[in-house]
């Protein structure tokens, strides 16, 4: 099976979508998956037509984002149309719409999501996402764990001041309802970037605690991002990803923006690659060429 390399030797192996820029939630922090705002999205039938050259090509993992994906009036379409394509297809969500949405979508073909909670406490997790819509979002949570998403994770980022006390109920909360938990550094991208010096929390500290706490430790290939099974029976993943070489040198993803550009990196915007105009003419053989010029711009943004 074919898989491309980059120059640096890194197999790409994964494809990040970014469906739509729309929102229903205002997080103040937002990266935007790093790429300028747009109102253009992609159809059905180019998502899938990207899907399979990359599928072709070796990415054999999907993962929908956004803005909300569940926005998208046609999600469950989507899914199903990529799903026979690739080994996964996985999403990112704010949760908000997941307890309606989650049994369809695992019957089009999802395998697992993750979904952001970044408190647990009404007033924080409004001064962060600008609404009010906690027990929503967990309703969402426990609706995923029960539709047979898996594994289901809880994107938290950790926000000093704002939320860096919540981390042991989150663990609790998490561990209760049967998720992961991803504890996020806060990077300073997009709007998020003004806040950075305010907000940014170093999860050096957490992480040797939950060190001390754990029966096991597992390196997941992707990024080298570690796991921690705590001894109370909670699952906790720690993503690093600010100055951290071996996180950039084990990155596996190409991403593709809402409006259709290739990008080799969520922290540059210097060098992507617009397939939407191929995706017009019908050519398989340019979109596979346009992957790889992408895979060949891709560099790893921390360097040792
Ligand atoms: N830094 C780190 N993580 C972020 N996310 C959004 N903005 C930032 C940021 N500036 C998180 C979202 C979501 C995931 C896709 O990225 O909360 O969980």
């Amino acid at each position: 099976m074919r898989v491309l390399r980059d120059p640096f030797n890194r197999p790409v192996t994964s494809l990040r979508i970014s469906l739509t820029h729309r929102c229903n939630f205002r997080c103040f922090f937002c990266h935007m998956e790093g790429e300028q705002d747009c109102r253009r999205e992609l159809s059905t039938t180019e998502i899938e037509k990207i899907v399979m050259v990359a599928s072709s090509l070796g990415m054999r993992k999907v993962k929908l984002t956004g803005g909300e994906p569940l926005l998208r009036e046609d999600i469950t379409e989507i899914v199903r149309r990529i799903t026979p394509h690739v080994d996964e297809v996985s999403m990112t969500s704010n949760g908000f719409y997941l307890e309606e949405y989650a049994e369809k979508l695992y019957e089009a073909g999802l395998k697992r999501v993750n979904v952001s909670l970044h408190s647990l406490n009404q007033q924080i997790f409004e001064k962060i996402t600008g609404v009010n819509a906690v027990e929503k979002v967990k309703k969402g949570i426990k609706a995923a764990v029960k539709s047979g998403l898996k594994p289901v994770k809880i994107n938290m980022v950790v926000l000093k001041g704002l939320n860096d006390k919540d981390i042991p109920r989150m663990i609790e909360f998490s561990k209760n309802c049967g998720a992961i938990l991803q504890l996020i550094e806060f990077q300073p991208i997009q709007y998020g970037a003004p806040y950075w010096k305010k907000f940014y929390y170093d999860l050096s500290l957490v992480e040797e605690e939950l060190k001390e706490n754990s029966k096991d430790v597992l390196v997941r290939e992707l990024q080298r991002r570690r796991q921690y099974y705590l001894r109370n029976g909670g699952i906790v993943e720690i993503v690093k990803p600010m100055h951290n070489s071996s996180f950039c040198m084990n990155c596996t993803r190409l991403r593709v923006t809402a409006d259709g550009k290739l990008k080799p990196c969520l922290m540059r915007n210097d060098n992507l690659v617009d397939v939407k105009p191929i995706l017009e003419s019908h050519d398989l053989k340019e979109l596979e060429k346009a992957f790889e010029e992408a895979v060949s711009r891709r560099e790893p943004y921390w360097k040792g």
